[in-house]
Formats: structure tokens, C-alpha cells, sequence
């Protein structure tokens, strides 16, 4: 399990992840030896694409290094909070809360919900200089495996790891920093995916370039501007009062069911008055006249009718009488119009459209569409005279009744604008009422802003990822978004437990608040308690509403050296099962570990099953084998299950090799196994030993 990770990561090489795509598109394109023919590849595709030979890349120092960093495997183990995540509200919630580094985060639920997710919202550090941002890392790569694994020179090499042992802000570092993450979290978003990231103008820039590299400029949907509504004071520079959004999505229109859908999608919704004609029920809309600057009748000729109506009858007509010259030069009604002397004489009155910015106005509608859809229009009077709307029927299930009038609610799509105004007071002020404290965290993100992103994603039924959590404001904006809309969106949140301090300033009061509460003082545990109050309010605002307010909490733990001095000096031909590297481990976490590399995902169970006195794991095409102790009369009861059990039918038997060192045992599992290969249930069963 860590030990076959640790052995895998060193033949990782840093484009080893791009190389298998290559291999398994183009074979063809490989030499005997495993080596890339470029050559070969670009007579593969000559035909169809113009290789370009100019180049234009971002470089950065440390670009293979976070490329490598995101081949290779995590060491970490999944621990999961087990008194936590067994409470009533948490023991069938799939919202996840994850206190870890996103890098091992990433690669962790890469296993599982690989290109599951619909949305991702981060808001990374941003590289301030007084934000705290140093890029660090504990990985212990010489200067020759470097320069090996990386073709760099020495001098490289050396700068690399002068930047990752001693700590670094420098743009170069930030970038191997956000590199490394974005190049995995792509692959946890489906093909219509969408990733929001907040940033500012010290990384603006260079970030837009990264998510061209990761994305593909032709996947970058655009910056939204984001007018924080501050009032900070800069009487040197220009004042900002603003931060980006930058929005990628994984593939833009994304092709399903040869339906073309859009990327982003700004919905609101209005409720509206709903009135009664005989039995049908209809919505009164806008006005048909025009009102831009493009809107006056010397602009649009042909949508200049006079619509003639009978009051008492309520009969109407459109008439084209006025003369399309004349609309060119004059701006007078009397002169460009003439009446219709017959049907005023009838009784009719004559509409005109309203005059827009002082000149002659325009309908929006054709005469001939006017007169053959009239039941689409309806003519009020009003304190001006006459308003000629459109009104739309709608069907009675849509209606609620309130003081005996009809209404009906309903969404529609708006555009997306770049500029989105939030105020990040709010977001301040949102935090303090959910944790009764001031400056816990500094300057979480309004909820709102986030809850707007979300719908833009259109992610009523899915997960959203957050893996720089901070203050746990997106896992908020979820749960909030779903108690008004109706939605079963869950969330992932991933957040290092830095480890905080009373003696730090800017920490102060987070270590207070965890000292008050009895909580851990490492920032994680401000995210997990913000959601628990959250949860509690949102609770109370929708009672009796089915919502999803629980989480379930998971800890990464990279082994101590003990337990890596264990699985070194394990001897896998000895006779004597090691005890002690499943109880370093604990069994739910290697349990919750196989399970979620196995992909069935962090919040599932496996069953436990009784083979004639040794417990067993199952799950759908997998049985976990994680204790010592498993002998003949064990085999038997469990080749008895394949035998009569219909629904028990597992490919995957998966052995926890420190418990299986003998053998004979492996040897006679094996054996029996091949039997039931052979059986009438025609079955095919894999044996797997992990270390
Ligand atoms: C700008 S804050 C996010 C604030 C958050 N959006 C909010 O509203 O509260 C960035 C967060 O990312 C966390 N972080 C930084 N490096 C991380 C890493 N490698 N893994 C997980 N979290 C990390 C920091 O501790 C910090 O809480």
C-alpha cells in the first residue's frame, strides 16, 4: 500500500503522465525500447494539423519538478475521524471535509472521482508578500536524481532545491506551487467542468498563462472581474478595489447528445402575477416598443404600424399607414403618419409607439406577426393612454394562490457579465455571525459570491471541490445554495492543518477560538467547526427540509518513521505476520484507503463478513483481507459464499501483505482460487498482495 507507492514513485519521471496518454493513443509511435519517436508522431498527425514550429510557453523554474511532483503517487493514508463521522448527521452525509495537503488531496481523490466533478472553486494565496505564502516541501529528491529525472543541469537542479528546502515567494515558486494542482485537479473535472479561481494582480498574469498550459486557451471562458466594494486607500498607485475570477472549463462546448451546452449559465429567477382568461392563465411581459438608441423608426422603417383599437369591442389591428420617406427627415407624428379615417370613425383609437429619446419610436414586432399572433397581445390603459405588451400562457400547474391572486415563479437565463459586485465585508461579517467571534480568519469570501459561481456552473446534483478551504466558506455557499434552490450538491473541501499559534498576531484569535471550544489549534478544525454552526442555522432558517448538512472528515497521514522502518525491514519470505504495521496503520484507515483507491469513494462501507471466525471486507468486486490469522477453514467458508451466495461475486481479493507473510497460505489461497476460476460460476478472480 505505501510501500508499493514508495517503490512505484521512484521510476516516475516528470512527463511520464503525458507519455501514457501518447502510448495509448499512438503506439505506434514508440520504439522497442519504450522510447518516444517524435518524428514518427508528427508524420501521425501531419495530415490533419499544422505542427507548429514557432514556440510560445510559459517557463518557470521548477516546471518539470511540479509536473514530476504530480506523477508521482501520495505516501499518505486516508485516516478517517471515525467519532465524527459515525454522529447521526454525519453517518450517511457524501459532503467530505479533508484535513491534508491538497497536493496528496488531489492525487487521493483522483482515485475516485476522477472526472466527477462540476465544479471547482479555489481561492489559493495569492502571493502578496504579506499573505504568508512560501512555497516548501518536504520531498527528498537529491540534486542527481533531479538532474536525472528532470534533464536539468546541475545549476538547476541546484536552484530548484534551493527553493524547495528553504522556502521561497518568488513568482517561479508560486507557479511550481499552482502548477503542480492544477495540472491533477483537471482531471477530477468531467468534460463540462468548470474551475473558478480567485486571484489578484501579483499572479493574475502569470496564472492565466498556467491555466493556458493546463486547460488549453481554447478552454478559458473568461475573467470575471470581482468589484469587492472596499473602500482601501492607495493615494500612491492606482486604488484596487477588485480581484479576477479567472473561469476555465475542461472542455468548452462540451458536445452531449449532439446538444451544444453553454458553459456558464447566469440564472435568476422572478415571481410573477399570474391573470385568467375563460381557463387560461397567463403572464403579462414587457412592452413591444423599442427603447435603445437604435430603437427610433428612422433606424427600423419597416416597424412603424399604427395599431387601431376598439375599447369597448377590444378589437385590434395593425395598419401600415404611414410613409417609410418621410420616417428618414421628420421627427413630427402628423406629418410621417396618416390616419385611418374608416376605423376612427368605427370607434377605434390609434397607438403609436412611444417616442424613444425624443424621436419617433418602433415596435419590436413585424406587422404581420402582430396581426397573426393577437392573442399574444394584450392592450391596457393606463394613465399615459395605452400600453401594448406581449403576455405568455402558461400551464396551471406552474400557479400558487395567495389572497385570491395566481402567481408562478419561474427561472431565466441571463447573460454572464465580466463584473460581479461582493462586497468582502460581507464575507467578514458572514464569518462572524456563524462563529460569534471576529477576525478568526482573514478575509474569507463572501458566500454569495460563491453561491453565484455555483449557479453559473449550473451544478444543481454535484460535487464541489474547494482545496484551498480556508475558512470553509464554499462548503457554506453549498449547503446555503442547496437549502434555497432545492439542489443535493456536496461539497469536498481540502485544507492543511497548519498548526497555529498565540504568540503569531494574525493568529491570535483563531488559537483562541480553537482554545475555547476545546478544538485542535491547527486552521482545519476553523473550517470543520464553521461549517457544524453553519449547518445548525441553516437548519433552523428551512425546518423539516431534507438537506444534506453533515460531512464527513478524513485526516492524511504521511506513516512516522517507525512504521517506515517496519515496512522496510518487513521480510515478505519470512514466516511471522507483523502486527504492529496494521496497528501503526489502524484498520479503518487502510480500509478507507483500498476502498477509495479501489474507487468506490472516501464516504462509502465496506461489509463486514464472517468467514467461520475471521472478518472479511466486501464491497461490490472487491474482498479486503486485512487481518492475520486467515487459515484453511476460513478458504473453506469463503469459497462456500462463491458458491451459494448469488449476489456474492468479488474479482478482487486483496490481501494486507504485513498479515499474509507466510507462503503457504498465500500459496494455498491461490490454489483454491484457480478451483473456483474453474467452477460452474464461470468466475474470474484476481489476488493482490499490497504492501
Ligand atoms: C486564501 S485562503 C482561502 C480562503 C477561503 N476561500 C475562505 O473564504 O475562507 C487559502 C487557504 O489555503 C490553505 N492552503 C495553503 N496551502 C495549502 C495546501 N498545500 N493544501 C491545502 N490547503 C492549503 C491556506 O491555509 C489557506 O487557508
Amino acid at each position: 500500500m505505501i510501500k508499493d507507492i514508495f517503490q512505484q514513485n521512484e521510476n516516475v519521471h516528470s512527463n511520464d503522465k503525458q507519455l501514457a496518454v501518447l502510448r495509448e493513443h499512438f503506439p505506434a509511435c514508440f520504439k522497442k525500447d519504450g522510447s518516444f519517436d517524435i518524428e514518427l508522431f508528427k508524420e501521425a498527425i501531419v495530415d490533419k494539423t499544422n505542427v507548429v514550429q514557432e514556440g510560445y510557453e510559459l517557463k518557470f523554474l521548477g516546471k518539470g519538478y511540479a509536473k514530476l511532483l504530480a506523477s508521482t503517487d501520495t505516501t499518505t493514508v486516508v485516516q478517517p475521524n471515525e467519532a465524527h463521522n459515525s454522529l447521526q448527521e454525519n453517518v450517511n452525509s457524501e459532503n467530505i471535509y479533508i484535513s491534508g495537503d491538497n497536493l496528496d488531496g488531489l492525487k487521493h481523490l483522483l482515485k475516485s472521482y476522477h472526472r466527477s466533478v462540476k465544479c471547482i472553486y479555489i481561492d489559493p494565496p495569492y502571493n502578496t508578500g504579506s499573505d504568508g505564502f512560501v512555497y516548501q516541501d518536504n520531498f527528498n529528491y537529491t540534486k542527481e536524481i533531479l538532474q536525472e529525472k528532470l534533464s536539468v543541469s546541475e545549476d538547476e537542479a541546484q536552484r530548484i532545491l534551493d527553493i524547495t528546502k528553504r522556502g521561497s515567494a518568488s513568482h517561479s515558486a508560486w507557479l511550481m506551487f499552482t502548477y503542480s494542482r492544477l495540472l491533477l485537479a483537471k482531471d477530477l473535472l468531467t468534460d463540462n467542468g468548470v474551475v473558478f479561481i480567485s486571484i489578484d494582480d501579483n499572479e493574475q498574469a502569470n496564472l492565466k498563462l498556467l491555466c493556458d498550459d493546463v486547460f488549453g486557451e481554447e478552454n478559458f471562458l473568461g475573467q470575471i472581474i470581482h468589484n469587492k466594494l472596499n473602500s482601501k486607500n492607495d493615494t500612491i498607485n492606482i486604488q484596487k478595489n477588485h480581484d479576477y475570477v479567472t473561469c476555465y472549463q475542461r472542455k468548452v462546448n462540451y458536445n452531449s447528445a449532439s446538444q451544444i451546452t453553454p458553459s456558464l449559465e447566469s440564472k435568476a429567477s422572478v415571481t410573477k402575477e399570474v391573470f385568467k382568461e375563460g381557463d387560461h392563465f397567463y403572464i403579462i411581459n414587457d412592452s413591444i416598443t423599442t427603447r435603445g438608441d437604435g430603437g427610433t423608426l428612422n433606424n427600423r422603417r419597416n416597424l412603424g404600424y399604427t395599431v387601431y383599437y376598439n375599447p369597448t369591442t377590444k378589437d385590434f389591428v395593425g395598419v401600415q399607414d404611414y410613409d417609410l420617406e418621410l420616417a428618414k427627415i421628420s421627427n413630427d407624428e402628423d406629418e410621417v403618419y396618416s390616419d385611418n379615417v374608416e376605423l376612427l370613425n368605427k370607434g377605434y383609437t390609434k397607438i403609436r409607439p412611444p417616442k424613444v429619446r425624443g424621436q419617433l419610436g418602433a415596435w419590436t414586432w413585424e406587422l404581420k406577426n402582430f396581426n397573426d399572433c393577437k392573442d399574444e397581445i394584450l392592450i391596457k390603459q393606463n394613465k399615459n393612454g395605452y400600453s401594448v405588451k406581449k403576455r405568455t400562457f402558461i400551464p396551471s400547474e406552474t400557479i400558487s394562490m395567495e389572497d385570491n391572486r395566481y402567481f408562478t415563479t419561474y427561472e431565466y437565463i441571463k447573460n454572464v457579465r465580466s463584473i460581479a459586485e461582493f462586497s468582502t465585508n460581507e464575507g467578514t461579517t458572514q464569518l462572524s455571525e456563524t462563529l460569534g467571534v471576529d477576525g478568526v480568519f482573514n478575509n474569507p469570501k463572501n458566500i454569495n459570491l460563491i453561491q453565484y459561481l455555483i449557479g453559473l456552473a449550473d451544478c444543481k446534483h454535484s460535487i464541489v471541490l474547494d482545496f484551498f478551504s480556508g475558512s470553509a466558506s464554499t462548503a457554506h455557499g453549498v449547503m446555503q445554495i442547496n437549502a434555497k434552490d432545492g439542489g443535493n450538491r456536496k461539497f469536498i473541501s481540502v485544507q492543511l492543518p497548519e498548526v497555529l499559534s498565540a504568540d503569531n498576531t494574525s493568529q491570535k484569535v483563531a488559537y483562541e477560538f480553537l482554545q475555547e471550544n476545546s478544538l485542535p489549534k491547527t486552521l482545519d478544525y476553523i473550517g470543520i467547526e464553521r461549517i457544524k454552526r453553519a449547518a445548525a442555522k441553516i437548519e433552523e432558517e428551512y425546518p423539516g427540509k431534507q438537506l444534506d448538512l453533515g460531512f464527513k472528515h478524513y485526516v492524511l497521514v504521511e506513516p512516522n518513521q517507525n512504521t517506515l522502518d517496519r515496512l522496510e525491514s518487513f521480510d515478505k519470505a519470512g514466516l511471522l505476520a507483523d502486527t504492529t504495521v496494521l496497528n501503526d496503520f489502524g484498520k479503518p484507515t487502510i480500509l478507507t484507503t483500498w476502498l477509495n483507491a479501489d474507487g468506490y469513494g472516501l464516504t462509502v462501507q465496506a461489509e463486514a463478513i464472517d468467514l467461520n471466525g475471521y472478518i472479511a471486507y466486501f464491497i461490490n468486486k472487491h474482498l479486503y483481507l486485512i487481518d492475520a490469522g486467515f487459515r484453511l477453514e476460513n478458504m473453506k467458508a469463503l469459497i462456500q459464499r462463491y458458491d451459494t451466495e448469488g449476489n456474492f461475486n468479488p474479482e478482487n481479493l486483496v490481501l494486507f501483505g504485513y498479515s499474509f507473510p507466510d507462503w503457504s497460505i498465500n500459496e494455498m489461497i491461490e490454489k483454491n482460487l484457480r478451483i473456483l476460476n474453474d467452477s460452474e460460476k464461470n468466475l474470474k478472480i484476481n489476488f493482490s498482495v499490497r504492501y
